[in-house]
This record gives structure tokens, C-alpha cells and sequence, in this order.
């Protein structure tokens, strides 16, 4: 299937994803529908395949202007797309409400977590998450949360700053870039701006190449602190998982490091049978691993998807496919 260019976000590895989970008809769950260019080439591909009319798709996502963006663009598939403003961390809950709303067995076919920011977002100055745009330290993708990037550089003390930085955003110079904004806050009353603090950081780091690294590094883990970022993903892998229909398939995209970190080290464990303790000699394990890798390794993107969409040039996928051992795939 051709991908088309879209502004308000080129969907990642869309083939890949595309020829992963749309193989059936069914109920698939898009976790960060953001302007929906995903979730529109899913129902494209299953209404080519003539599976649309038994299927329904689900989007989540919790910045309200990405609903209202994925809602023009998927106007044509409206009869078969429910949209949810929410946390992907609820998806278990989210899936039960719509499927009995829709008289549907809540068992799904496939689900999509393509994590992080849109371009949209990022591209939006008055959102704080660029430090190449001024604006407010905002960074919150559910604006009707309480906790902005502001909240957390002018109250958490200097120990806390550095360490955040140095594990959500792996940054070696997190001391003393943790330093600088403490004595910037002390002088100045508050960081103000996205411009204020990367002005900060620009004049802590080493020059050259590794300021923009810097940069980003500290932004990043800003975000991931303000949207709780790690935290909601271990939850929705686990309750994605449960909700898989047999056969049923959870593809996820990562953009850096600690995610991909996150998803690698989950979906092991739970393809894992349990043998008990050594030497013990079971025919069969105490427990079966509940899904089988899909992905040996991580699908990253084309030099050509790269060269139209540099968002695509760290991103990861990995896909797993959920498997029943004479239990009941029906029952919920
Ligand atoms: C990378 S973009 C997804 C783009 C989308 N696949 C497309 O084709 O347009 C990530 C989206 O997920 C949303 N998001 C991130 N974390 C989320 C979470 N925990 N719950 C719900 N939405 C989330 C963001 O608001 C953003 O719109």
C-alpha cells in the first residue's frame, strides 16, 4: 500500500504496520491515534480486503486536537471507527465499555502503540515540547492535566533535576546542567520558556554537535516525567495483551532507547514459558508463555521512508501475537 505524505503527521513504517495487524476483520485498537494517518491506512487496507464491514477500529488518544485532526481524516470510515479522548494506560478499560457498547465480544484483532509526540505537537510552539520554538514549558499531551514542564523545573530541588535527567534522558552532564537551573532560579525567580531553559543548557554543555544533543536529552526526559511516559507503557502492554483475541497482534513503535528498552524486555517475559526450578524435569511448564514474537528483531525504517520522514530514522518495531494453550480465547 502507498503512503502518502501527510502534514500533521507522516505515520511511521505504515506499510509494516498495515501488513502486521490488518489481516482480518475484527476490533483493532490504535493506542496514539494522533491525526489518525495509522489508524486510516488500517481501515483502508481492511475495506480493500473486505474485512471492514466486520470490523471496528478504536482510537485513543489524550491531546484533544489529535482527535479533532483524526476525525476529519477518517470521516469516510466514521460508521466503523469509535474515538476515545483517554490514557492508552486504560486501554483494557476503554476496550470493555466500547465493545459491550457496540454488542461486541471484548476480544481484539489487533492492537497499535506508536509512542511519543506527533510532528504536530512538536511543531506547535504554544505546546513547550521543541527547544527550537519559543514558548510556554508546557509539554503536557492531556492539557487537562495538572503537571507542566514548568511545574517540574522551578520546583524540584537540584538531587531531583539531575537525576532525572540522567535516567529519563541518559545525559552525562545532568549535575551540573541541574546546577545551572537551580542558579538560574535563584537569580531570575523561574525558568520562564522553552528558549529560557535550552539558553541554560546550551551554556552548560560541551559545544558542537552534543549541545543539540543535550538539548534534546534534557527535553525528552522533561516530557517523559510530565506525561509519565514509561509508567503508562508497562501497564497498557500488560492489559493490551489480556485483551488479544488468539492470533491477535500488538505491534509497537519506539523512538528511543529506554521505550524500546521497555517493550524488548516485556514481550520476552511474557513469550517465556515457566519451567519451574531447574532440574526439575516437567514434561509440561507450570505455566505457558502467553504470546509468541512476531519480530525476531526490531523492524526499523527504509533509507527511502527515512529520506521523506526523518522522524522515522530512530524508530523501532516490534510486533507479538497472542497464543491460547487450550484455554477458552472466548472467554473475557
Ligand atoms: C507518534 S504520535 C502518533 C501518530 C499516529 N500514529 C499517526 O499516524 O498520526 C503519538 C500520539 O499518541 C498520543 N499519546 C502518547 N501517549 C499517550 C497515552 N499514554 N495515551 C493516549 N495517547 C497518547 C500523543 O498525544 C500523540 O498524538
Amino acid at each position: 500500500m502507498a503512503v502518502t505524505r501527510d502534514i500533521f503527521h507522516d505515520p511511521v513504517l505504515a506499510t509494516e504496520i498495515v501488513a502486521f495487524l490488518a489481516t482480518k476483520p475484527g476490533i483493532y485498537v490504535d493506542g496514539t491515534l494522533g491525526g489518525g494517518g495509522h489508524s486510516l491506512a488500517m481501515l483502508r487496507a481492511l475495506f480493500d480486503a473486505g474485512f471492514l464491514d466486520g470490523s471496528l477500529l478504536i482510537g485513543i488518544d489524550q491531546d484533544e486536537s489529535a482527535l479533532s485532526e483524526a476525525s476529519e481524516k477518517l470521516r469516510e470510515y466514521e460508521a466503523r471507527t469509535v474515538l476515545v479522548k483517554g490514557n492508552f494506560v486504560d486501554i483494557g478499560s476503554i476496550i470493555t465499555r466500547v465493545s459491550s457498547e457496540k454488542g461486541l465480544r471484548p476480544k481484539v484483532a489487533g492492537i497499535l502503540l506508536d509512542l511519543g509526540v506527533s510532528s504536530f505537537q512538536i511543531d506547535t510552539a504554544e505546546r513547550g515540547f521543541s527547544y527550537m520554538r519559543e514558548g510556554p514549558l508546557d509539554m503536557r499531551m492531556d492539557r487537562s492535566s495538572s503537571v507542566s514542564a514548568s511545574d517540574i523545573v522551578n520546583t524540584y530541588e537540584e538531587r531531583e533535576l539531575a537525576k532525572l535527567f540522567y535516567i529519563y534522558g541518559e545525559e552525562p552532564r545532568s549535575r551540573s546542567i541541574a546546577r545551572a537551573i537551580i542558579a538560574y532560579r535563584q537569580k531570575n525567580g523561574s525558568v520562564g520558556s522553552t528558549q529560557e531553559l535550552a539558553d541554560i543548557i546550551r551554556r552548560n554543555a560541551h559545544g558542537g554537535e552534543r549541545v543539540i544533543k543535550t538539548l534534546s536529552r534534557v527535553f525528552q526526559a522533561l516530557r517523559i516525567e510530565v506525561n509519565a511516559e514509561l509508567d503508562v507503557l508497562r501497564q497498557a502492554l500488560d492489559d493490551g495483551i489480556d485483551c488479544l483475541d488468539e492470533h491477535g497482534r500488538m505491534a509497537v513503535i519506539t523512538y528511543h532507547s529506554l521505550e524500546d528498552r521497555i517493550v524488548k524486555r516485556f514481550f520476552a517475559e511474557k513469550a517465556r514459558s515457566d519451567w519451574g526450578p531447574k532440574g526439575v524435569g516437567l514434561r509440561e511448564p507450570l505455566a505457558w508463555g502467553s504470546v509468541i514474537p512476531v519480530t525476531r528483531k526490531p523492524l526499523t525504517a527504509t533509507q527511502q521512508e527515512i529520506g521523506v520522514n526523518s522522524r522515522a530514522r530512530s524508530a523501532k518495531l516490534r510486533v507479538i501475537e497472542k497464543i491460547y494453550h487450550g484455554g477458552c480465547s472466548g472467554c473475557s
